[in-house]
């Protein structure tokens, strides 16, 4: 049976089918061809399957986001598919999950990729969304530092001194690759992705209750619940809320939002920066 007879539908991708990811989806994608992307054929089938199931036109992909070439072949599929108008990018790794050096190479360097291949294709009116994190605010990078990152190319990333230096645990790894992510955004939103006359901006989710926070909240320490008590709505959010602001940023009412960054942490970088809360 053919639920859709509309042709040339608009291309929607979503590059890491997890929690976030799918979320967004369900939110914006109806009545759009949506092409996602991940490593895990277990995840793509599971997700394919619930959206196939409530009516979402889908097609997977594996896909490597640590590695270049698998991304510009899942570009190239993209293009192939129509008018490529949204990008979304919510694969990564957390603290708890891998290496410092796996972090940089899938969260900072892999977004890299992903932002450098979808900035050649996008369609003029297009809308880009790469899901950063609040620890992106947690660990300042020195002002030289950050022009230095911006006026590097994705593969010279992992060779900047600060980087290598200061990544050394998994946690400032994170913070250091969720930083990189604005800064990612910011620089495409002026260079390529201007080129192409698309919008690309990225959200900073703090505490969504995923699984990949169930990998953080069973780590040793007090850190998370610290952190919802500290915090201004003391709560957790799900992965509802964050599609919501998604869904805005990528609509035609975000028109005039580009290369910026919206921090959705319910108050905790807020009560870190002001000194209420001490996270250290
Ligand atoms: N959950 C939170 O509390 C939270 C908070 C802030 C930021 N984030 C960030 O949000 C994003 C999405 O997180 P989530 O909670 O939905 O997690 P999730 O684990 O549900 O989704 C991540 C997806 O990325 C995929 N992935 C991992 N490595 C990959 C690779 N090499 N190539 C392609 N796909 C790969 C995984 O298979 C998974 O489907 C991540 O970047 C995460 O760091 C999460």
């Amino acid at each position: 049976m053919i639920f859709d007879r509309n042709e040339n539908k608009e291309v929607i991708v979503l590059l890491g089918a997890g929690s976030m990811g799918t979320a967004i989806i369900r939110r914006f994608a109806h009545g759009r061809k949506i092409l996602l992307g991940d490593i895990s054929q277990k995840n793509l089938d599971k997700v394919c399957q619930e959206l196939t199931y409530s009516g979402y036109d889908v097609e997977t992909m594996i896909v490597d986001a640590t590695d270049r070439d698998s991304i510009n072949e899942f570009a190239k599929h993209a293009s192939s598919l129509g008018k490529v108008m949204y990008y979304v990018h919510t694969a990564g790794a957390s603290p708890s999950q891998a290496s410092p050096e796996h972090i940089l190479k899938l969260d900072m360097v892999g977004t890299g990729y992903a932002i450098d291949a979808f900035g050649q294709i996008m369609a003029e009116g297009g809308a880009g969304l790469i899901i950063s994190s609040q620890t992106g605010y947690m660990l300042p990078i020195p002002y030289e530092v950050e022009q230095t990152i911006l006026n590097s190319a994705t593969d010279e990333l992992m060779n900047i001194p600060f980087i290598t230096e200061t990544a050394t645990r998994s946690g400032t790894a994170y913070m250091i690759a969720k930083r990189v992510n604005h800064l990612q955004a910011m620089k495409a939103a002026a260079t390529t992705w201007k080129e192409r006359r698309a919008r690309i901006n990225t959200i900073s989710p703090g505490i969504i209750v995923t699984p990949l926070a169930y990998d953080e909240f069973n780590a040793p320490g007090n850190t998370y619940q610290n952190m919802i008590d500290q915090s201004a709505v003391r709560r957790t959010a799900s992965s509802d809320e964050i599609a919501e602001a998604a869904a805005f940023l990528l609509g035609e009412h975000a028109g005039f939002i580009t290369g910026t960054d919206l921090l959705i942490d319910g108050g905790v970088i807020a009560s870190i920066r002001s000194g209420a809360y001490n996270l250290h």
